[in-house]
């Protein structure tokens, strides 16, 4: 017992003898080994999980709702998360890990996923993510607002420049104060 227990004290001695010496590269550029990468994942999804999943979805079809969530969108997360027609920008190719570009993901057609997913983007967005360059927009932002950006995310897969230049033109015609904040 009092072996192992040396051992370990030993262990854990190099290991702050080692990451105090500067060994452990900090640079977005070197990746994390594949293992390190799965379990910041598997902590990362369970820890979103479990906090979306009590929130209540409101209803997120109204046109409106898209509207408003693709102006916000186009104001304040093509920098890092583009959208349709948009090349990548300088910002978004220096992340690490890197930002989802959602336009390119396949759309969710089964009503269960849908209704996690926007739990869990609704989170996202409102809370951000640790270490990772995604803000907390709840800190400047009510709910409505980030519920109309979760609506417009879940809808973006596979749309055309032209549908989403529409429609935050459409949201530039309601008489929306977005524009005096971004
Ligand atoms: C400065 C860069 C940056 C900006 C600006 C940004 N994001 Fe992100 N976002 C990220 C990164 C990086 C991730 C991925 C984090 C990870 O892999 O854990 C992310 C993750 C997300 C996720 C989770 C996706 C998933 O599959 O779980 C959502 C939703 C999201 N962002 C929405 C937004 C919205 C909406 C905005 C604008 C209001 C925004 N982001 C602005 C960098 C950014």
């Amino acid at each position: 017992m009092k072996k192992i227990l040396s051992l370990l004290v030993a262990s854990i001695l190099l290991i702050i003898i080692v990451i105090g010496s500067g060994a452990y590269n900090m640079a977005a550029t070197e990746k994390h080994w594949g293992i390190t990468e799965k379990i910041i994942e598997w902590v990362r999804e369970n820890s979103i999980e479990a906090r979306a999943k009590n929130l209540e979805v409101p209803p997120l079809d109204s046109a409106e709702l898209l509207s408003k969530g693709a102006e916000h969108y186009s104001a304040m997360c093509t920098i890092c998360h583009l959208a349709p027609g948009l090349e990548p920008t300088e910002l978004s190719i220096g992340l690490y890990p890197q930002a989802p570009i959602f336009h390119q993901q396949a759309p969710i057609s089964d009503p269960m996923v849908q209704s996690n997913r926007a739990k869990e983007y609704f989170w996202v967005i409102k809370n951000g993510l640790k270490m990772t360059a995604m803000p907390a927009w709840g800190l400047s932002h009510d709910d409505d607002t980030i519920w109309a950006m979760t609506a417009f995310i879940l809808e973006i897969s596979d749309m055309t420049p032209k549908q989403y230049e529409n429609l935050i033109q459409s949201a530039g015609n309601h008489s929306n104060d977005h524009s005096n904040h971004h």
